[in-house]
């Protein structure tokens, strides 16, 4: 029984050997080097080529090497096979770790400072606000917007939540839906976008949506931050925002056209802090450990966990 891996935009080497040594009675095989596709039972995706699942026709499911399916799900010709997103907590640890340091490199102006140390500046802001003060809306409230608004509650934050169906988190308010989001939106200073890549959720981080963030509060403006998806955002309408003071900063992992093109304004915006891609970057083991269990427990019978819906895209 075979476990074949398709993956672009990354070395597929780490993800071989860790699947060799975690599944050693199963033959690893990358993708378009197989002779007898027929034999390859379980597909691993990290952007594979849309159409070159297509011709393994006993693929019993397809494994996502992240949380997020889009690049998955885009495929046209993808095999009718039930689709498995990660859920490791180490990948939920990850993007809290940059979710509060940007929260936070935010709220106490980190890059101002770091100018004028390069500057050689000694000026303390006395209006420093604190956390309690600043409103933090996390749009997402799943694996990864959950952690994030816990922990961002625990530093002192007053943290709402938007999500697609109603919650009841402790300590959080919570709002779900297309009606709420303007209420959520009208009290947030700090905007965390953490929804996947869906055809509702294509293009919500707008100049519209923009326009209904609290002004004025705290912060002196509100501040984005994404690291959901790229298609999530309009980057233009960023730079516009960002422009007419709609938005004070942003900070984006996660960019329309990856690589961002050099050519692109965000790079030398004063207002933009940018990361590569890398919020939660899937570390092979722990991902490899969490696939194999999910194969060892599908081959004694028992059913596969955390199964994309495809009717509503994650
Ligand atoms: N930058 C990085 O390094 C990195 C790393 C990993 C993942 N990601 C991205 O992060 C995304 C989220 O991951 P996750 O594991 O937290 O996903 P998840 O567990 O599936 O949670 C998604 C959340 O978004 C909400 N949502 C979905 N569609 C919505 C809509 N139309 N309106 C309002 N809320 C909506 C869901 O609402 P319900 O709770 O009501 O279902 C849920 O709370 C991934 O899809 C991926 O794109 C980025």
């Amino acid at each position: 029984m075979a476990i074949m891996i398709a993956i672009r935009g990354q070395d597929a080497e780490p993800w071989v050997k860790c699947f060799t040594e975690r599944l050693p009675n199963h033959s690893i095989v990358l993708e378009g080097s197989h002779t007898q596709p027929e034999l390859v039972r379980f597909g691993v995706s990290w952007q594979h080529e849309p159409g070159s699942l297509a011709r393994y026709k006993n693929l019993a499911a397809i494994f996502s090497l992240g949380a997020g399916v889009d690049h998955i799900l885009a495929d046209p010709k993808l095999p009718s096979v039930p689709i498995v997103r990660s859920t490791n907590p180490d990948l939920s640890n990850r993007m809290s770790e940059w979710v509060l340091l940007h929260v936070l490199a935010h709220l106490r102006q980190y890059r101002k400072y770091d100018r004028q140390q390069s500057q050689k500046v000694w000026k303390d802001d006395r209006s420093q606000p604190s956390a309690e003060e600043i409103h933090v809306g996390v749009m997402g409230l799943g694996m990864l917007g959950l952690n994030a608004a816990n922990k961002l509650k625990m530093v002192g934050f007053d943290v709402a939540g938007w999500s697609r169906t109603p919650k009841n988190i402790p300590g959080i308010e919570c709002f779900s839906g297309s009606t709420d989001l303007e209420h959520f939106l009208a009290r947030t200073d700090i905007l965390v976008c953490l929804l996947p890549l869906t055809p509702e959720t294509k293009g919500i981080l707008n100049k519209r949506l923009f326009l209904q963030l609290r002004q004025g509060g705290p912060l002196s403006g509100p501040i984005l931050l994404n690291a959901g998806r790229g298609e999530l955002q309009s980057e233009d309408d960023i730079i516009t925002s960002l422009d007419e003071g709609i938005l004070r900063a942003t900070t984006l992992d996660v960019f329309e056209i990856e690589p961002l093109s050099t050519d692109s304004p965000l790079w030398l915006h004063p207002a933009v802090t940018i990361t590569p891609h890398n919020a939660a970057m899937s570390d092979p083991s722990a991902i490899v450990a969490e696939i194999a269990k999910q194969i060892e427990a599908y081959e004694r019978g028992e059913p596969l966990q955390n199964v994309v819906k495809h009717t509503i895209g994650y």
